[in-house]
């Protein structure tokens, strides 16, 4: 049977029709309440979807199983991939949203199912501000991003999500055809302000490149 796609969700409406809509993806631990500030911040005015993850670690939500820390159960990312891609389809209708204009901002666990959707379903997010982000899988073929901008924000010193990590990241979507920024802060795993406000101006200019209006 298939496994259902209707998560437990948070919908915050855009402030005015044009605006892009945020798919907000916590990291482990966190629920759907967790990246609205983030948000809030990086995308003024724009709708947001903030569901919560599925999957329970001894407790604590998150997108798709791991058999270790950094170890991941790729067969599941890429099902919940798939089921959250589904979910964004579903919800585009529901609150007549435009399925074409939807960047995830991810943190942690939230950025490598972002990942995992761009790389296991490369039709369904416009963009992605990925922070605290790791190589989620290494499909082969590469998939055509060639339409899809994204924002990497990590920490130099982040002892969850390497460096190198995030490098062969940045390197596997720029094979594809992404077009691909680099955010590095000195911390750990953690979204810095300086972080937050590059993803904000980065945002503004892909809104501007696909004719959304200006922000206020
Ligand atoms: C993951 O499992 O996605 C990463 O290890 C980050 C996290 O701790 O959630």
């Amino acid at each position: 049977m298939a496994e259902p796609t209707d998560f437990r969700h948070i919908w915050v409406p855009p402030e005015r029709s044009g605006e892009p809509t945020v798919l907000a993806l916590h990291g482990t631990g966190a629920d759907e309440h967790d990246l609205l500030p983030l948000a809030r911040l990086i995308a003024p005015g724009a709708g947001v979807l903030s569901p919560r993850g599925q999957v329970l670690e001894r407790g604590m939500p998150r997108w798709f199983a791991r058999h270790a820390e950094g170890v991941f159960d790729t067969d599941d990312l890429v099902r919940r991939a798939g089921e959250l891609a589904d979910f964004v389809d579903d919800a585009a209708v529901k609150y007549g949203f435009d399925r074409d204009n939807v960047v995830a901002i991810g943190f942690s666990n939230g950025a490598n199912i972002a990942g995992g959707m761009l790389l296991t379903r490369p039709g369904s997010l416009r963009g992605a501000v990925l922070l605290g982000a790791m190589v989620p899988l290494r499909p082969e073929p590469r998939p055509d991003l060639s339409e899809v901008a994204v924002l990497i924000g990590n920490g130099r010193n982040d002892p969850i999500a390497p460096a190198e990590q995030a490098e062969e990241l940045a390197r596997m979507l720029d094979d594809a055809g992404a077009s691909v920024q680099m955010a590095w802060h000195d911390g750990g795993h953690e979204v810095t302000a300086d972080v937050v406000e590059t993803a904000r101006a980065w945002l503004a200019k892909l809104r501007t490149a696909t004719g959304s209006p200006p922000l206020p």
